[in-house]
């Protein structure tokens, strides 16, 4: 390994990814540990360099205070604690220290070099998947989105032929997104990649169903059943790759802390398809995957695509999904999508996209009576994805998209702009 590290051990504060990160924009790397990690496990992890003891609000654990095991304290690494009353170190801190008293520890009382970096990062991953592959081969669902994509990008440099991409087409991916999964990955990277184009299955499937839950239900049973089928195909894969980043791991809940939501991964693959998981990006928080990403050698399109829902824009044509109404959506998100970018507004807001109600309106066109559909615009700004306010587009940028999209997209006679924050409206429709 080439980064040093220094060990938060979580005896239940919720600010362990705060001095996680504050460390780490020291250049230094910073991982957390549950608070029984044993003496081995720490022992076994390379370049430990010091150890924070990180108290807090859920320290008392079914009516006891959490501990470690006193031998850690005897392993001689420099320990502080924060808001954990002990003897046993070398400070010890009421609150979360300011920066200055952490460098202090990272750097003076450690002696850590700040060798945290991307570069470094990588090499030390790609090492490790060689190691722990071997000559076998990894799986790897593909979608395009930021997190599979930097892991296809490492195993790749890490063990290229090795590793067989699945990419699905569920027919509800945004304008030429696959094309572009394809065009990156197969004709650039030159990975092995198997293009699945399940659309007419999918929208067969999807076929009358509006109810907003079965519609994500049939989409992501039907996603597990053809990558299912795929792997099904292949021979002598052991492993599968996934995009299971930092927050994921911290959001499965912690020994101390409550589970915030279930892991999210591509799951429900059946028992007999025993993979063992690569996860190279399980370290990283999203700004970190994104470098990563960009040091990989990805597109910056790719790196910095915004939130995608995995049911894709089948949660974007409401109701039930029609052909020519999905393809409004996708023609008018496409328009969006351009021209935010011009007016950089790309950059700026965390997420938007049009949506398309499963009702017509009456309009004009060439001076006769049409019965088109409407879109609508969502663009909205947020730090967590729990409550979002909407961007106060610029008029003319508004107009613009409006204009492209009632000239270009066939069947849409009206556009409207949504100005509702969440809560209480989601930041999806459905
Ligand atoms: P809501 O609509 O709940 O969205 O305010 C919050 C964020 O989550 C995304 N989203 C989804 N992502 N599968 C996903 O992978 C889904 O079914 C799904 N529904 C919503 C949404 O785009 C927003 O970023």
């Amino acid at each position: 390994m080439k980064q040093d590290m220094i060990i938060i051990l979580d005896l239940g504060s919720t600010k362990n990814t705060v001095i996680a990160r504050q460390i780490r924009d020291m250049g230094v790397y910073s991982e957390i540990h549950p608070h029984d990690i044993t003496l081995e496990e720490l022992k076994s992890l390379e370049n430990v360099k010091g150890i924070v003891l990180n108290g807090g609000e859920n320290r008392i654990v079914d009516g006891a205070a959490v501990e470690i095991d006193p031998s850690l304290y005897d392993c001689g690494y420099p320990v502080i604690a924060i808001d954990h009353p002990t003897a046993k170190c070398e400070k010890t801190f009421s609150d979360l220290p300011d920066t200055d008293a952490l460098r202090e520890f990272v750097f003076d009382t450690c002696h850590a070099e700040a060798n945290w970096n991307m570069k470094n990062f990588i090499e030390d991953q790609v090492e490790l998947i060689r190691k722990q592959v071997g000559d076998k081969k990894v799986l790897l669902a593909l979608s395009g989105g930021v997190d599979s994509s930097v892991v296809a990008a490492m195993l790749i440099k890490a063990i290229g032929q090795q590793l067989v991409c699945v990419h699905v087409n569920h027919g509800l991916m945004r304008k030429n997104e696959s094309e572009s999964v394809v065009q990156v990955f197969k004709d650039q990277l030159h990975a092995n990649l198997i293009y699945v184009d399940a659309t007419e299955r999918f929208l067969g499937k999807l076929e009358g169903v509006a109810d907003p839950e079965k519609k994500r239900k049939i989409i992501g049973g039907e996603f597990i059943r053809v990558f299912e089928e795929e792997a099904r195909k292949l021979e002598g894969i052991d492993f599968l790759g996934q995009g299971t980043i930092y927050p994921d791991i911290i959001e499965s809940g912690t020994k101390t802390a409550k589970m915030v939501k279930s892991h999210h991964n591509v799951g429900g693959l059946p028992e007999d398809l025993n993979f063992e998981l690569v996860e190279p990006l399980k370290q990283l928080f999203k700004d970190e995957v994104r470098a990563c990403g960009l040091e990989l050698g990805l597109p910056s399109s790719m790196v910095y695509r915004q939130p995608f829902p995995g049911p894709g824009l089948g949660v974007r044509c409401l109701g039930a999904i029609t052909r020519d109404r999905l393809e409004a959506v996708r023609e008018s998100d496409a328009i969006l999508r351009e021209e935010f970018e011009k007016a950089g507004l790309d950059k700026k807001v965390w997420q938007y996209f049009t949506v398309s109600p499963d009702f017509k309106s009456v309009g004009v066109k060439n001076n006769a009576r049409c019965f088109d559909y409407m879109v609508i615009i969502r663009a909205i700004n947020t730090v967590d994805a729990m409550s979002a306010s909407i961007e106060r587009v610029d008029w003319d940028v508004l107009q613009r998209i409006t204009e492209r999209i009632l000239a270009e997209v066939g069947n849409v006679c009206r556009v409207c702009y949504d100005m509702s924050p969440k809560p209480p409206a989601t930041i999806e429709f459905e």
